[in-house]
Protein backbone atom coordinates (compact mmCIF):
# COMPACT_ATOMS: atom_id res chain seq x y z
CA UNK A 1 0.00 0.00 0.00
CA UNK A 2 1.35 3.26 -0.93
CA UNK A 3 0.73 6.04 0.92
CA UNK A 4 -1.85 8.58 -0.46
CA UNK A 5 -0.33 11.98 0.73
CA UNK A 6 0.67 12.88 -2.51
CA UNK A 7 -1.89 11.44 -4.61
CA UNK A 8 -3.70 15.13 -5.02
CA UNK A 9 -0.55 16.44 -7.05
CA UNK A 10 0.26 13.18 -8.67
CA UNK A 11 -3.43 13.72 -10.25
CA UNK A 12 -2.48 17.32 -11.14
CA UNK A 13 1.09 16.45 -12.21
CA UNK A 14 -0.24 14.35 -14.46
CA UNK A 15 -3.46 16.65 -15.97
CA UNK A 16 -1.99 19.63 -16.31
CA UNK A 17 2.17 18.93 -16.29
CA UNK A 18 2.20 21.42 -12.97
CA UNK A 19 0.98 21.86 -9.82
CA UNK A 20 1.49 23.55 -6.30
CA UNK A 21 1.95 21.65 -2.75
CA UNK A 22 1.96 23.87 0.43
CA UNK A 23 2.39 20.78 3.22
CA UNK A 24 5.87 19.18 1.87
CA UNK A 25 8.00 20.60 4.98
CA UNK A 26 6.92 21.92 8.42
CA UNK A 27 7.31 25.55 9.48
CA UNK A 28 9.98 24.67 11.39
CA UNK A 29 11.94 22.69 9.28
CA UNK A 30 11.39 25.32 6.41
CA UNK A 31 12.25 27.98 8.11
CA UNK A 32 15.47 25.83 9.67
CA UNK A 33 16.28 25.47 5.76
CA UNK A 34 15.91 29.41 5.70
CA UNK A 35 18.56 29.92 8.25
CA UNK A 36 20.40 27.74 7.07
CA UNK A 37 20.43 29.52 3.55
CA UNK A 38 20.97 32.75 4.86
CA UNK A 39 23.89 31.96 6.81
CA UNK A 40 25.59 30.06 3.96
CA UNK A 41 25.15 33.28 1.64
CA UNK A 42 26.42 35.50 4.24
CA UNK A 43 29.35 33.50 4.91
CA UNK A 44 29.78 33.55 1.09
CA UNK A 45 29.08 30.01 -0.16
CA UNK A 46 26.75 30.43 -2.58
CA UNK A 47 28.60 31.67 -5.99
CA UNK A 48 27.15 33.47 -8.63
CA UNK A 49 25.04 31.10 -11.04
CA UNK A 50 26.64 33.32 -14.08
CA UNK A 51 30.22 34.24 -13.86
CA UNK A 52 30.98 38.05 -14.16
CA UNK A 53 33.25 36.92 -17.25
CA UNK A 54 29.83 36.29 -19.03
CA UNK A 55 27.88 39.14 -19.05
CA UNK A 56 25.53 37.88 -21.33
CA UNK A 57 24.76 35.09 -19.19
CA UNK A 58 24.52 37.42 -16.55
CA UNK A 59 21.64 39.25 -17.94
CA UNK A 60 19.82 35.87 -18.07
CA UNK A 61 20.13 34.92 -14.79
CA UNK A 62 21.11 36.83 -11.38
CA UNK A 63 20.82 34.90 -8.69
CA UNK A 64 23.98 32.91 -6.44
CA UNK A 65 23.61 29.03 -5.91
CA UNK A 66 24.92 25.68 -3.87
CA UNK A 67 24.79 22.27 -4.52
CA UNK A 68 23.63 19.78 -1.93
CA UNK A 69 26.35 17.56 -1.16
CA UNK A 70 24.57 14.07 -1.41
CA UNK A 71 27.45 12.85 1.09
CA UNK A 72 27.27 15.48 3.28
CA UNK A 73 24.03 16.78 4.21
CA UNK A 74 23.14 19.33 7.13
CA UNK A 75 20.40 18.00 8.86
CA UNK A 76 17.73 20.73 7.44
CA UNK A 77 18.80 19.53 3.82
CA UNK A 78 18.38 16.00 5.15
CA UNK A 79 14.70 16.49 6.15
CA UNK A 80 14.37 18.00 2.46
CA UNK A 81 15.78 15.64 0.48
CA UNK A 82 13.71 12.71 3.00
CA UNK A 83 10.55 14.67 1.77
CA UNK A 84 11.56 15.16 -1.83
CA UNK A 85 12.73 11.38 -2.23
CA UNK A 86 9.09 9.92 -0.91
CA UNK A 87 7.32 12.43 -3.24
CA UNK A 88 9.37 11.46 -6.08
CA UNK A 89 9.00 7.79 -5.43
CA UNK A 90 5.43 8.49 -5.24
CA UNK A 91 5.36 10.40 -9.18
CA UNK A 92 7.66 7.82 -10.39
CA UNK A 93 5.65 5.06 -9.48
CA UNK A 94 1.93 6.43 -10.18
CA UNK A 95 3.04 8.17 -13.39
CA UNK A 96 5.76 5.72 -14.12
CA UNK A 97 8.59 8.09 -14.86
CA UNK A 98 11.70 6.25 -13.79
CA UNK A 99 12.69 8.80 -11.58
CA UNK A 100 15.80 7.35 -10.38
CA UNK A 101 17.39 10.73 -8.21
CA UNK A 102 17.21 14.08 -7.46
CA UNK A 103 19.71 16.95 -7.05
CA UNK A 104 19.11 20.05 -5.42
CA UNK A 105 20.54 23.79 -5.37
CA UNK A 106 20.45 26.37 -2.85
CA UNK A 107 19.45 30.11 -4.76
CA UNK A 108 19.52 33.37 -3.65
CA UNK A 109 18.11 35.87 -5.91
CA UNK A 110 19.49 39.58 -4.78
CA UNK A 111 16.86 42.30 -4.99
CA UNK A 112 16.37 43.72 -8.62
CA UNK A 113 17.40 40.22 -9.68
CA UNK A 114 15.72 37.46 -12.29
CA UNK A 115 15.97 34.90 -14.52
CA UNK A 116 15.00 35.33 -17.99
CA UNK A 117 12.97 32.59 -20.02
CA UNK A 118 14.30 29.84 -20.26
CA UNK A 119 13.81 26.10 -19.97
CA UNK A 120 15.76 23.36 -17.84
CA UNK A 121 17.98 21.42 -19.70
CA UNK A 122 21.56 21.18 -19.67
CA UNK A 123 24.04 20.35 -22.10
CA UNK A 124 20.92 18.46 -24.43
CA UNK A 125 20.43 16.25 -21.76
CA UNK A 126 17.08 14.59 -21.37
CA UNK A 127 18.18 13.53 -17.47
CA UNK A 128 15.76 16.15 -15.71
CA UNK A 129 11.97 15.15 -15.58
CA UNK A 130 10.17 17.39 -12.95
CA UNK A 131 11.30 20.28 -11.83
CA UNK A 132 10.67 21.31 -8.05
CA UNK A 133 11.33 24.76 -6.61
CA UNK A 134 10.56 25.25 -2.85
CA UNK A 135 10.81 28.57 -1.31
CA UNK A 136 11.98 29.81 1.91
CA UNK A 137 10.75 33.42 2.36
CA UNK A 138 8.42 34.58 5.23
CA UNK A 139 6.25 37.06 5.44
CA UNK A 140 6.71 37.18 1.48
CA UNK A 141 4.08 40.28 -0.11
CA UNK A 142 2.23 39.35 -3.73
CA UNK A 143 3.53 43.35 -4.54
CA UNK A 144 7.03 42.60 -3.71
CA UNK A 145 7.23 40.03 -7.03
CA UNK A 146 9.12 37.66 -7.35
CA UNK A 147 7.06 35.36 -9.12
CA UNK A 148 8.16 32.37 -11.08
CA UNK A 149 5.90 32.71 -14.34
CA UNK A 150 5.28 29.73 -15.97
CA UNK A 151 4.57 29.38 -19.38
CA UNK A 152 1.42 27.43 -20.40
CA UNK A 153 0.25 25.69 -23.44
CA UNK A 154 -2.45 27.93 -24.11
CA UNK A 155 -0.34 30.75 -24.39
CA UNK A 156 -1.66 32.22 -20.93
CA UNK A 157 0.80 31.91 -17.81
CA UNK A 158 0.71 31.72 -14.10
CA UNK A 159 2.75 33.50 -11.32
CA UNK A 160 3.65 31.68 -8.18
CA UNK A 161 4.77 33.41 -5.61
CA UNK A 162 8.02 32.77 -3.33
CA UNK A 163 6.09 31.90 -0.43
CA UNK A 164 7.92 30.09 2.59
CA UNK A 165 6.40 26.37 2.10
CA UNK A 166 5.32 26.76 -1.31
CA UNK A 167 6.70 24.29 -3.82
CA UNK A 168 5.89 24.38 -7.43
CA UNK A 169 6.35 20.88 -9.53
CA UNK A 170 6.55 21.16 -13.53
CA UNK A 171 7.82 18.57 -16.20
CA UNK A 172 10.90 20.26 -16.80
CA UNK A 173 11.00 19.34 -21.15
CA UNK A 174 7.14 21.45 -21.00
CA UNK A 175 7.13 23.95 -19.63
CA UNK A 176 9.34 27.44 -20.06
CA UNK A 177 9.25 29.91 -17.30
CA UNK A 178 11.00 32.86 -16.01
CA UNK A 179 12.08 34.38 -12.28
CA UNK A 180 10.18 38.35 -12.23
CA UNK A 181 12.88 40.87 -10.47
CA UNK A 182 12.00 41.22 -6.76
CA UNK A 183 12.22 44.36 -4.37
CA UNK A 184 14.22 42.10 -1.05
CA UNK A 185 16.15 39.11 -1.29
CA UNK A 186 14.36 35.96 -2.57
CA UNK A 187 15.83 32.78 -1.84
CA UNK A 188 14.49 29.12 -2.84
CA UNK A 189 15.74 25.56 -3.21
CA UNK A 190 15.90 24.39 -7.05
CA UNK A 191 15.40 20.73 -7.18
CA UNK A 192 15.34 18.08 -10.32
CA UNK A 193 14.20 14.69 -10.24
CA UNK A 194 16.29 13.10 -13.16
CA UNK A 195 15.74 9.52 -15.32
CA UNK A 196 18.68 7.77 -15.97
CA UNK A 197 19.58 10.20 -19.25
CA UNK A 198 19.35 8.70 -22.87
CA UNK A 199 22.67 10.46 -24.86
CA UNK A 200 21.24 12.62 -27.36
CA UNK A 201 21.50 10.67 -31.00
CA UNK A 202 20.85 7.45 -30.05
C1 LIG B 1 15.81 27.61 -11.97
C2 LIG B 1 14.51 28.31 -11.84
C3 LIG B 1 12.74 29.19 -10.46
C4 LIG B 1 12.47 29.86 -9.14
O1 LIG B 1 16.60 27.63 -11.01
O2 LIG B 1 16.04 27.00 -13.04
O3 LIG B 1 13.85 28.45 -12.84
O4 LIG B 1 11.30 30.17 -8.91
N1 LIG B 1 14.07 28.73 -10.63
O5 LIG B 1 13.41 30.11 -8.37
MN1 LIG C 1 14.40 27.02 -14.33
Amino acid sequence: MLPREFDAATRALAADGWCVIENLMTDVQTQALASECTAMHTSRLLMPAATGLDRALTLLRGDSTRWFESRNLSAPQQAFVDRIDALRIALSRRLLLGLVDSESQYAVYPSGAGYARHLDQLHQSDARVVSAVFYLNANWLDVEGGALRLYLADASHRDIYPRAGTLVLFLSAQFEHEVLPATRQRMSIACWMRQRAVPVGH
